[in-house]
């Protein structure tokens, strides 16, 4: 018996939502004599940064109650070597490459995109955001809402691929954190980093790491991740309802124009002069309004487009359980589930006969 686990992130689909987290699961390949990588959802990457890094001197890896301390300083052998060393193996597997990227300021973050932008077999970008800025003082990228959020704009105006942003639960409030990514395009959010902790040696009273302080995970931080991912999930739309990434309807659709209305299944299919579709499936509480602009926005408002005229076609969705698809009219095949559904109820062609004949 198989059963279907698949999920969509970030206009992605994802065989199944198991992912391995940056930095637990090395390269990958490390793991690739023990079972068949194929069968992950997906893999995020070390974090790369522009140059490589040797990291922090040892002990760097403690042992603590329920999870581990570690400070290993981000060591990894570069993008370029990434690219050349270890890309060409994994996009071997069936399984989505996500690529965790760092840097020290904005301009390494974007060299390294720019560097992995010019390879083939990576799905999306991660970017690890709790790393100081070292051109503001040394404070997070992920403690600032602004900063994070010129950083996402910055990395998403030069990346072709969607970006995910990696929340650091060290942030004062990561719910902020989180809205200010989002406005700012990110395709999809992922929580939560380390929290930063300390572990001392009872005998000689000194910090267990060599760097002193260190990132906190495992099971100990279990509970304190899922609240942060429920007050996130709540405050923020994506990635629920946008299924392809929320920057190309807001960078594509303006200028476009609906030419014609239909519907199959459950999709609702308005096409677009462009050749586009977009295909919207309200499941349960999505609904649409059609209004002057001065209307009040319906809470939980995913889409806003103002229609020549003066109207506002809006989308809004209640339980957020509902997805947009913005495809080529030819490309609806990319729907989950669309290839294998049957002829259309109203279908005319769907006689008695065929009907007896496909039951
Ligand atoms: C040894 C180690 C290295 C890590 N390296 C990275 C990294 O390079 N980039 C990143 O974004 N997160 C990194 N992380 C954070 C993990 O991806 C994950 O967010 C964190 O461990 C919390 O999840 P967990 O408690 O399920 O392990 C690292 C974690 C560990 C334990």
């Amino acid at each position: 018996m198989s059963c279907d686990l698949s999920v969509e992130i970030a206009g992605l689909h994802f065989k199944n939502p198991i992912l391995a987290a940056s930095g637990t699961f090395g390269y990958g390949l490390e793991f690739a004599p023990w079972f068949d990588l194929g069968r992950l959802g997906g893999i995020c990457t070390k974090g790369l940064s522009l140059e490589p890094l040797e990291g922090n001197p040892p002990p760097r890896i403690v042992e603590t109650h329920g999870g581990m301390l570690n400070a290993i300083g981000l060591q990894n052998i570069g993008v370029r070597a990434f690219v050349t060393e270890k890309l060409p193996l994994l996009r071997q597997f069936q399984t989505h490459i996500i690529a965790n990227v760092f840097g020290s300021c904005f301009e390494e973050y974007l060299d390294v995109i720019r560097i992995l932008e010019d390879a083939e077999g990576i799905a999306a970008y991660e970017l690890n955001v709790s790393c100081p800025n070292v051109k503001a003082g040394g404070m997070e990228f992920g403690n600032d809402p602004d900063e994070a959020a010129r950083l996402t704009e910055a990395c998403k105006r030069i990346a072709r691929r969607p970006i995910i942003v990696k929340l650091s639960p060290n942030a004062g409030d990561i719910v902020r954190v989180a809205r200010a990514v989002e406005k700012a395009g990110a395709d999809a959010l992922s929580a939560i980093n380390t929290i930063l902790g300390l572990s001392v040696d009872v005998y000689t009273r000194r910090p267990r790491l060599a760097t002193g302080m260190g990132g906190l995970s495992g099971p100990a931080i279990t509970p304190i991740a899922l609240r942060m991912v429920y007050q996130i999930a709540s405050a923020v739309r994506i990635p629920v309802v946008f299924r392809t990434p929320a920057s190309e309807f807001r960078e594509t659709l303006p200028g476009d124009a609906f030419t014609a209305f239909g519907r199959r299944g459950k999709f609702l299919l308005l096409s677009l002069a462009s050749g586009r579709v977009l295909a919207v499936n309200p499941m349960l509480t999505g609904r649409f309004q059609y209004v002057d602009p001065a209307v009040k926005l319906p809470a939980k408002t995913c889409l806003v487009l103002d229609i020549d005229g003066g109207r506002s076609l809006r989308y809004a969705d209640e339980r957020l359980m509902g997805k947009l698809y913005l495809l080529p009219a030819d490309g609806l095949e990319a729907i989950p589930g669309w290839a294998a559904g049957g002829p259309d109820l109203l279908d005319p062609a769907l006689t008695e006969d065929v009907w007896l004949a496909r039951i």
